[in-house]
């Protein structure tokens, strides 16, 4: 049973604050959750809460949802089993009482929610993946690695979000993940020998100047030939437009940098994604347009929607109401699961249920404000979707995830599998 619990404002891999909790239980076990926090946020996402204390952090303090914590949730779910997940979670989105945690705040109740589901991991002593998934639990994520960012995580000029490599021709993920991580140093000689800027994005990639979005695709096909790979059947590419952050309206026009006559309707957006989709070895596409433009999802699930996996986070942002409808309307095929888009770990499952009963993908995703946290590498093994996106291979907030995914791997041992999947 849950004995004591206790929260603390920390800082993520942005420098600003974020939530940790701890739970005791009354076994002596301690365990704890730090919350992330994402840049290009969708507009339905569970509430972040700040303290909006200019004198502090520029207002982003998180002081007031640590007292939720510790006042509000704290006193009520003392007491109960760490291992009733279901009926905790339940409690806090009673206590909150809003539609989006907007009380409370996402960033309280998360970390609550991991804090005691780790707890109880640990009170069984079993792993967190094992304790979530069960004994069958030994599919490792094929990773999506963001070796080259732009949007609103870099000051550079390119304006899709964000590059990924992905290691599809692999036998086991130690060796996938060698063959992207090679191919992030392979980029790096590449980009340096043509004078192009080396420094890292939020999520870790590369943040270069280019002439064009279509360069940067260029770029990192040439830095997987050169590291010994081949595109396309070693390794593929996955983009997130996070086309959100470059439609002012959310939903029909796209104001793209490069797009030579002005900014593009709904339509030359859908066109310009199904062209790149026929002439680059890609595999998945994450928000290809806004979140509001639900037709245009649909157009472009229906042209393209068998040759590739079309992901929705802004769109779906976790939530289970948002995904019933996409699955209703075939707005997508694949969901972007972000545990603080949503705010518990119940909800979270829930959501991954949904895709699954639809026969729909999901991959398992970090935020671009990150902690030392790797709580998503065990939950992507847990929940046997089979991919993950976790930044790239620089910033230690994104290599922990990795790194522990390899530890995992190890435990298994020949249990482990590994293979692409979609
Ligand atoms: P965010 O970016 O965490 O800034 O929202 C990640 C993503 O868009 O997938
Ligand atoms: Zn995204």
């Amino acid at each position: 049973r849950i004995a004591a619990i206790d929260a603390l404002e920390i800082l993520d891999s942005r420098g600003n604050p974020t939530v940790r909790v701890f739970v005791e239980l009354e076994n002596g076990i301690r365990s704890c959750a730090s919350v992330p926090s994402g840049a290009s946020t969708g507009e339905n996402e569970a509430i972040e809460l700040r303290d909006n204390n200019s004198t502090r952090y520029n207002g982003k303090g998180v002081r007031t949802a640590v007292d939720n914590v510790t006042k509000i949730i704290a006193p009520e779910i003392i007491g109960i089993k760490a291992e009733d997940q279901a009926v905790i979670d339940r409690l806090m989105i009673e206590l909150d009482g809003s539609e989006n945690k907007a009380n409370l705040g996402a960033n309280a109740i998360l970390g609550v929610s991991m804090a005691v589901t780790r707890a109880a991991a640990e009170s069984l002593g079993m792993p967190l993946y094992r304790y979530l998934g069960g004994s069958g639990a030994c599919r490792l994520p094929v990773p999506m690695m963001n070796i080259l960012n732009g949007g609103a995580h870099a000051d550079n000029s390119v304006d899709f979000q964000e590059y990924m490599a992905v290691p599809i021709g692999f036998d086991t993920f130690s060796e996938g993940l060698r063959a992207i991580a090679e191919t992030f140093h392979a980029l790096k000689k590449l980009l340096n020998s043509r004078g192009l800027a080396t420094g890292v994005g939020d999520e870790g990639g590369f943040a270069p100047n280019l002439g064009s979005n279509e360069e940067a695709m260029e770029v990192i096909l040439e830095a997987i030939a050169k590291a010994g790979y081949q595109p396309g059947s070693d390794i593929a590419m996955s983009l997130d437009s996070a086309a959100s952050s470059f439609s002012p309206d959310l939903k029909s026009t796209y104001d793209l940098q490069w797009s030579k006559g002005g900014a593009l309707t709904s339509q030359q957006m859908v066109d310009l994604v199904c062209k790149w989709v026929a002439d680059y070895p890609i595999v998945s596409w994450e928000d290809p347009l806004a979140e509001g433009d639900w037709d245009g999802f649909a157009q472009i699930t229906e042209r393209i929607g068998n040759t590739v996996q079309i992901v929705g986070d802004d769109i779906f942002v976790t939530n289970p109401r948002y995904i019933k409808q996409g699955v209703d309307w075939l707005t997508a095929n694949s969901v972007l699961i972000k545990l603080n888009q949503i705010g518990t770990v119940t909800e979270t499952i829930e959501a991954i249920r949904l895709c699954r009963d639809a026969g729909w993908t999901y991959v398992i995703s970090h935020r671009s404000g990150e902690t030392e946290d790797t709580f998503i590498a065990d939950f992507a093994v847990a929940m046997d979707g089979g991919q993950i996106k976790t930044g790239s291979a620089s910033r230690s907030d994104r290599v922990a995830k990795y790194n522990r995914l390899l530890e995992i791997e190890h435990h298994l041992g020949q249990d482990a599998r590994y293979y692409w999947k979609r």
